[in-house]
């Protein structure tokens, strides 16, 4: 059976990870798909740079272009991050009728709707269910999951650099500065961690779940933000007395046909279980009108965990391949009649 090629854009923490899972589960996977899923070509911005895991020199490229352009590439995962160049990547692959998986939601929640439109005329997938908190496979559950109920609210921790941050300051004392390094060192944080600190990055991550979940298209003007920057330990300390923890909640509801989205720190009653959800972890309630609440709970950053949810969308791309099918890649190019502001 002839193998699917797959173009690796990016091996840092993330990419690290595909590569650990794709070749170490290489059984499993073809199992699934019925061929051997091959990384034929891995896009760095430094080939001196050391790797955490080894390939070889043949493989690797600082020019996009030796993989995006060959012919024999099936597949790519981008993850590289960033707006651009991985936006002109992605939609040259697609030009070439290459599918796509992305862990990018700086993109996807910025360009999704772009993306998409020339994913669906060239008949390609894009899935990108590593965009939003990492491990929990969130994204299909909305669209497969929940696609028989009408959702009215979309509520989690989502981001999981601020909630280690959060998590050590209220547990251990420990200093914001000190552990924003220490979640840049395990691979948590994005490469400018302000995104993650100030809330864009949840923000983001709200507006892809706004838009599967009401069938609306977000964006992040849309979200009402505000980060942990200003949280202090004191704060932290004083919702402790009372009785709270406080954690960077996302909160997107809809009502009739208004819409809000918000992020911000939120005191957070002990007894409720998002208070329990610590360190990296993420957790996202879905209310639906017939099934009511729902809970997933998860990892939601990290090299191995996130290559999980890249790898799984990964798997979907090449079934569809051997079916000559597409599907999962919906946003809804409209917006809802009007949006109202979180504080509103
Ligand atoms: P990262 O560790 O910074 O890795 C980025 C990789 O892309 C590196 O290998 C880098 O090359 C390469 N790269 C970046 N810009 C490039 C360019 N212009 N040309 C060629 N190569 C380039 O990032 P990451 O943490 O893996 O995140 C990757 C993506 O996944 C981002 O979109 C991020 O938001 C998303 N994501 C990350 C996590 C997480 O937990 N880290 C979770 C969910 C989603 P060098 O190695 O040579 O520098
Ligand atoms: N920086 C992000 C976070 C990575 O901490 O949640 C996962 O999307």
């Amino acid at each position: 059976m002839k193998p699917i090629k797959v173009g690796l854009l990016g091996m840092g923490t993330v990419g690290t990870g595909v590569l650990r899972i794709v070749e170490g589960h290489q059984d499993d996977l073809q199992k699934q798909v019925g061929s051997l899923i091959r990384i034929e070509k891995v896009l760095v911005q430094d080939k001196s740079k050391s790797r955490r895991y080894p390939v070889e020199e043949g493989r690797i490229t600082d020019n996009a272009w030796d993989i995006v352009d060959d012919p024999a590439i099936d597949v790519i995962v981008e993850v590289m991050g960033g707006i651009e160049p991985a936006k002109t990547y992605m939609l040259a692959a697609l030009e070439k009728g290459k599918h796509i998986v992305t862990a990018n939601k700086d993109l996807m929640a910025l360009h999704g709707a772009e993306i998409l439109a020339k994913a669906a005329e060239k008949h390609c997938d894009v899935f990108y269910e590593a965009s939003v908190a990492g491990g929990i496979p969130i994204i299909r559950t909305l669209i497969e999951g929940f696609s028989s109920d009408r959702i009215t609210k979309i509520m989690g921790i989502v981001n999981g650099t601020t909630n280690y941050i959060l998590t050590k300051m209220s547990q251990e004392g420990a200093s914001y500065v000190d552990v924003l390094k220490e979640a840049q060192e395990l691979g948590y944080a994005e490469s400018d961690p302000t995104s993650d600190v100030e809330g864009l990055d949840a923000a983001r991550k709200m507006a892809i779940l706004g838009t599967l979940g009401f069938h609306a298209s977000l964006s992040l003007d849309d979200v009402q933000v505000k980060g942990i920057s200003q949280v202090s330990k004191e704060d932290i300390l004083y919702g402790k007395s009372l009785g709270y923890e406080i954690k960077l909640l996302g909160i997107a509801e809809r009502q009739d046909d208004m819409i809000s989205v918000g992020v911000q720190p939120t005191l957070v009653k002990k007894s409720h279980p998002l208070a329990s959800v610590n360190g990296v972890f993420n957790a996202v309630y879905v209310y639906g009108e017939a099934v009511g609440e729902t809970m997933f709970y998860g990892p939601g950053a990290g090299e191995m965990p996130t290559a999980t949810s890249v790898v799984a969308d990964l798997v979907a791309v090449v079934k569809n391949l051997k079916l000559g099918v597409n599907g999962r890649t919906m946003f809804v190019p409209y917006k809802e009649k009007k949006l109202k502001t979180a504080e509103q």
